[in-house]
């Protein structure tokens, strides 16, 4: 053989024989290690968009639960775009990062107006789907349609940081161009899905991000981290923004046993999930302004209502921002019909708010206010 068939490309680390002993060795480790999830094995595109739109933030772990009541709800592309965006939401709750829920619903409403129901088949094509970015169209294309590419999240990140012992940042621009490389020559052109889902699967369960456990990894020959020892120092990261406090003022107005509830603006932070009526304000406040509470309680609820005493205050951190979610009580004392803005307001039950799209962190707010007045009253009742 010639020196060029044989030799690697420039860029490439690893020599074609050494891809190809790669592939073999963690293909077959999947053939028997390869964890049951429910859309394994799945052949509908649709599916598998599902799967790979649920895992893009949340652990296999909680989606195997959560996919199949997905999927009976909504078991086709047709089914979900005919559906309202309330009850996408709703059956997303819990999920988190509720925008994955919207930009889903919104292509597969593209899909069958613009594609007549048919999928893009490419990873290029795929992109241009809303909220389908290089990570799930590489792995929609790889594990539906058989296109040979990669599927790079942050679990491959740091698969491959190991692998080739990147000591740059994984977050910067030419460690991600050196681990793209090397990661789309690693994938196979036969079966490029299960390679892909190999190498998530050895991030989940053998090169953990604080303990890989190297003894029991397939690929550790290939490993340049593990033969240099540098593998507990990576990956490299850049120091991340600490989230943006923010204090999220909340009312809870109840009549006839009903509590009033709002559905924020579509786009944006919890776009089109239902809460308590409140106002967003940056910065943690130990108290609030009594005459903004007050001002915004009249507007947001109507006139009469005014702040009562607070409720309850708890923080949740997401990916941006810490919010300090404070309820107070809303009181009507002129007794006149209390009113909502019609649009996107709701008097809510207990079963009405189980059942609406509500957001893990209001769900707790919630609970916390509640048991804060029932507390209350039982001390009233004394
Ligand atoms: N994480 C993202 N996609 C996945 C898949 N298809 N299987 C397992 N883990 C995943």
């Amino acid at each position: 053989m010639s020196n060029k068939t044989k030799s690697k490309p420039e860029s490439l680390r690893f020599t074609p024989p050494e891809h190809r002993r790669f592939r073999r060795r963690i293909l077959s480790w999947y053939e028997r290690e390869k964890r049951e999830l429910p859309w394994r094995g799945e052949k509908d595109p649709y599916r598998i968009w599902v799967s790979e739109a649920m895992l893009q933030q949340t652990r296999a772990e909680t989606v195997r639960f959560r996919y199949p009541a997905f999927i009976e709800r909504f078991p086709t592309l047709a089914a979900l775009a005919d559906a309202p965006l309330d009850a996408v939401l709703a059956e997303w709750q819990g999920l988190g990062y509720y925008g994955r829920a919207r930009n889903l619903h919104r292509a597969a409403q593209e899909v069958m107006s613009q594609g007549g129901g048919a999928m893009p088949e490419t990873r290029d094509a795929l992109l241009a789907l809303p909220g389908v970015g290089p990570y799930m169209a590489g792995a929609i294309a790889s594990i539906a349609f058989g296109e040979r590419c990669a599927a790079i999240d942050g679990n491959i990140l740091r698969v491959m940081s190991r692998i080739l012992n990147i000591s740059t940042p994984v977050d910067m621009p030419p460690a991600q161009k050196t681990i793209h490389e090397e990661t789309q020559a690693l994938v196979p052109r036969a079966r490029p899905g299960d390679f892909n889902q190999a190498l998530m699967d050895l991030g989940s369960r053998i090169c953990l991000p604080k303990t890989p456990d190297c003894a029991r990894c397939p690929v550790r020959a290939h490993c340049v981290g593990h033969n240099a020892g540098t593998q507990n120092a990576l990956p490299v990261k850049t120091a991340k923004k600490p989230p943006a406090p923010y204090t999220f003022f909340q009312f809870r107005a109840e009549r006839d046993g009903l509590v009033l509830l709002a559905q924020r603006e579509k786009t944006g932070l919890f776009g089109g999930m239902w809460e308590l009526p409140g106002f967003m304000v940056e910065g943690h406040m130990e108290k609030a302004d009594r005459r903004r509470l007050k001002a915004q309680c009249a507007k947001l609820l109507g006139a009469g209502w005014r702040p009562g005493r607070e409720l309850a205050r708890i923080t949740r951190t997401l990916t941006h921002r810490k919010i300090l979610f404070v309820v107070h009580l809303a009181e009507n004392f002129e007794k006149s019909a209390p009113q909502a803005n019609q649009d996107g307001s709701l008097w809510a039950s207990g079963e009405d708010f189980r059942t609406l799209a509500v957001s893990t962190a209001q769900r707790a707010a919630w609970r916390a206010a509640e048991s804060a007045l029932r507390n209350l009253e039982g001390k009233q009742g004394e």
